[in-house]
């Protein structure tokens, strides 16, 4: 069952292999002659490549099926490294990239020369994080060159929170799985940018934006007034879907159970009887509910339910990542 591939890799790549040093050393090796490896972060699983050579990067686009219009994220293993991907690094991203790496917060920057033309999909700006996660950080640095990775799900899909989502996914499309079990996050980084030196939020994610309004000093919601808002130009209306509808209800709201509906609660389990439930947190933490979500829409979405009903959870911390992503998954 080997689908294309540019290296011809034994099938023993195909299976999912733990995080082990040996395998993290193959995963380099791979990485380092043009392969895919999809591999976890503390966010969500990312699909990687050598985020210097152009045609392996091409290859993401294939695997996912993603428009090229839609630039990667490049992952670095250290601050140092990571700062010679931008043009320059302007004080009050230094003072982000400081208090918050390695962790899920990407930062938008001018690039510099050493970043090629397909990873920011032509863009001026290049968008770079480093992740905290112990076996990414491993591997990059086994690798020695930053690896460009977008979340590995097919676009506009689920996005994937453990090493079987993403066979569920892309099956043999990437040459190695890394399996790291269960992401600690649960969903992707928050994306901030900069407009005349304030921080700008392009999306929000796992680092909650009150955090990072707490070391900038300023709000980071939107742009400036008169300034023309920037954009991640994958941020589509419609993104993270699961292959059933979703509908976004209050939480408790009476919703017609019934064989074909599924049902997503925040805290408690609703009345009646559906094909299948998940509860995100049964004592209402949105962290808890962030790291539960995608795993909870993937259960959700294999018990065949032709509806999602999902309960909106608040919208502060955590939450704001959250009604992202529900918002988008039912439009
Ligand atoms: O947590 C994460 O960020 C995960 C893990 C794997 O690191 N990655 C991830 O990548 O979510 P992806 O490709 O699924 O989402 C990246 C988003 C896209 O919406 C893309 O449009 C935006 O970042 N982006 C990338 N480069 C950009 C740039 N130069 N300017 C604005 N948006 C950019
Ligand atoms: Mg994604």
């Amino acid at each position: 069952m080997c689908l294309p591939q540019a290296g011809g890799w034994p099938p023993i790549f195909m299976k999912l292999l733990k995080t082990t040093p040996r395998n993290i050393k193959r995963a380099a090796a791979l990485i380092k002659a043009g392969g895919i490896v999809a591999f976890p972060t503390e966010t969500v699983y990312g699909l990687g490549a050598d985020g210097f050579n152009p045609a392996a990067c091409a290859r993401i686009f294939e695997i996912k099926r993603r428009p090229r219009f839609d630039p990667l994220i490049l992952h670095a293993a250290s601050l140092k490294q990571a700062a010679r991907l931008f043009r320059r690094v302007p004080a009050p991203a230094l003072r982000l990239m400081k208090s918050f790496w390695p962790g899920p917060l990407t930062l938008v920057l001018p690039k510099s020369a050493a970043v090629p033309d397909i990873v920011t999909s032509g863009l001026a700006t290049v968008a770079v994080r480093v992740p905290a996660n112990p076996a990414a950080l491993a591997l990059i640095k086994a690798a020695g060159r930053p690896i460009a990775a977008p979340s590995a799900n097919r676009f506009g899909r689920l996005s994937p929170t453990s090493a079987a989502h993403v066979k569920k996914q892309l099956g043999a499309g990437p040459d190695m799985i890394l399996d790291g079990g269960k992401t600690r996050i649960g969903v992707e980084s928050t994306i901030i940018t900069f407009v005349k030196g304030r921080p700008v939020l392009l999306r929000p994610g796992g680092l909650p934006l009150e955090e990072i309004e707490k070391i900038s000093g300023v709000a980071a919601r939107a742009a400036p007034s008169g300034q023309r808002a920037p954009a991640a130009p994958g941020r589509l209306k419609k993104h993270y879907s699961p292959k059933a509808r979703l509908r976004l209800i209050a939480p408790g709201q009476s919703v017609k159970p019934g064989s074909s509906a599924a049902y997503l609660a925040f805290t408690k389990k609703p009345a009646g009887s559906f094909l299948a439930v998940r509860v995100l947190s049964a004592r209402g933490d949105l962290r808890e509910a962030a790291a539960n979500l995608f795993s909870a829409l993937h259960r959700l979405e294999n018990s065949g339910a032709k509806i999602i009903y999902a309960e909106k959870v608040p919208p502060h911390g955590l939450g704001r990542a959250i009604m992202d992503r529900l918002r988008r998954a039912a439009a």
